[in-house]
């Protein structure tokens, strides 16, 4: 048995799909534990692209067991649609569970997330707009409607009244919108529940239950590390935990059953959203706007422009400190293959003076200075290189250095979206 956890080390996006639908060929169980229908995971096999929102990458396997998690919030609605365009491209999704203490995304969150934005004006978060926010605020509340609350209609019922009632309260009067009708809301949403209740389950217990049949399981990080509402650049960040601990706590096992942490890594570096973004390239002609037209450098949910930069090395350390990260996934590395020069912040300065680890605070982070180093592009299509030994030496040169300041040796290499186009210098499962 054997159970890895495969999370983003930066901003997100940084191709955690691809690395887990080419790790679940090896695995019984794919689990997400965290976020919602924020996180847009595309999975491509076969040229044909799957883009996943709350659906774990596994279901492109049909003998896989795929399963969203207690950390996880769901919108039944996006979640339903998923499963019928998956349906559409001839993949089943039969062996899917929901934790009963998952919560649910309600329409409420999704107006709040938006009104909240727009009162913050030119503070805003940039969230995706899904109601990720105001739904974890109403889970630690503890005033939150979880899958096993939505399978009682008369709780339902009951918690909904409660809530639409201080949700419309705060619309109205706060922000001056329009107010809710519970009785929309409670019949969409016990239509929702009838197709939901095949799959709504205790799955710590099912998950328990692979791992006692010594099967390998991977825990599907959403979101990443500089985005965890604990250790990313707060308020700039979601609101729940991608890092390597919520793997556990999002889906009800113990610390005991994980044996690897693996980082994703884009081999430079994206955000989506507002927020600090220390080697970010803002040139509309240069490196910058390569990077983003190269790699198509567009949300998949939001559509939105991603903001590209160089490489951050010096992030990776502290990635790889908060996470155990034990091996680094990189990906997306042909699309620095038409660049003449490539650069690397491998540390910050700050006032002229070398700093040793990322600042909490926004106003000092705003002031840092990247050290950078130059490398030699190296010219050449590597998307059809499937062993480390064949890519070019300066691509090694650029891979090892990376792999020296974040201190975690590499384990999978990624040369382009595909399943194949993947170089593996460490079998993991
Ligand atoms: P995720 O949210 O971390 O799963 O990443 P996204 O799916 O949002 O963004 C990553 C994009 O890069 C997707 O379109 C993937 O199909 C694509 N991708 C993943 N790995 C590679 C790679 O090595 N090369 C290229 N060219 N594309 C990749
Ligand atoms: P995946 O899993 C990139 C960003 C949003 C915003 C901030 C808060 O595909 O890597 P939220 O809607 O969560 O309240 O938005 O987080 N964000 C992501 N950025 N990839 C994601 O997911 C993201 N999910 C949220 O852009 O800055
Ligand atoms: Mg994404």
């Amino acid at each position: 048995m054997s159970s890895v956890i495969v999370l983003g080390a930066q901003w997100g996006d940084e191709g955690k799909g691809k690395i887990v639908d080419y790790l679940t060929q090896k695995a019984k169980a794919v689990v997400r534990y965290s976020g919602g229908s924020n996180a847009g995971h595309t999975v491509v096999v076969n040229d044909i692209a799957y883009k996943l929102r709350l659906l774990p990458s596994g279901v492109l396997f049909e003998d896989k067991i795929n399963v969203l998690g207690n950390g996880v919030v769901i919108n039944p609605g996006v979640f339903l649609k998923e499963i019928e365009g998956m349906k559409e491209k001839g993949i089943k999704c039969d062996n899917l569970v929901i934790s009963d203490r998952a919560h649910v995304v309600l329409p409420y969150h999704q107006r709040l997330d938006e009104l909240q934005e727009a009162a913050l004006g030119e503070n805003k978060i940039g969230t995706t707009k899904n109601g990720i926010g105001p739904c974890y605020m109403d889970k630690v509340a503890r005033v939150g409607i979880r899958m096993c609350d939505l399978m009682e209609p008369e709780t339902f019922a009951k918690k909904l009244k409660v809530n639409v009632e201080a949700k419309n309260a705060i619309i109205t009067k706060l922000y001056g919108g329009e107010p809710f009708d519970y009785e929309a809301i409670l019949e969409e949403y016990l239509g929702y529940a009838e197709k939901l209740r095949p799959f709504v389950t205790d799955t710590g217990v099912v998950l328990d239950e692979i791992f006692a049949e010594g099967q390998n399981v991977l825990f599907e990080g959403a979101q990443a590390t500089f985005l965890d509402v604990d250790h990313g650049t707060y308020p700039y960040v979601t609101s729940s935990n991608p890092t390597a601990g919520n793997a556990c706590t999002g889906s009800g096992v113990g610390p005991r059953f994980i044996d690897h942490v693996v980082g994703v890594v884009k081999a430079y570096t994206t955000r989506v959203g507002e927020g600090p973004f220390a080697t970010e390239l803002l040139d509309t002609d240069g490196p910058g706007h390569h990077i983003r037209e190269a790699g198509h450098e567009y949300g998949t949910v939001t559509g939105r422009p991603r903001r590209c930069g160089w490489l951050d090395a010096f992030m990776l350390k502290y990635s790889a400190r908060l996470n155990s990260l034990d091996y680094l996934a990189i990906t997306r590395l042909d699309i620095l293959d038409k660049m003449p020069v490539i650069k690397m912040c491998v540390g910050y300065e700050l006032n002229g003076q070398p700093i040793k680890n990322i600042p909490a605070s926004l106003n000092i982070l705003a002031n840092v200075t990247p050290i950078y180093e130059e490398f030699e592009g190296w010219m050449t299509d590597i998307s059809g290189i499937r062993e480390y030994d064949k890519l070019p030496e300066k691509t090694k040169k650029y891979l090892e250095r990376l792999s020296e300041v974040a201190g975690v040796p590499l384990g999978i290499v990624s040369v382009g979206p595909n399943r194949e186009q993947t170089i593996v210098l460490k079998e993991l499962l």
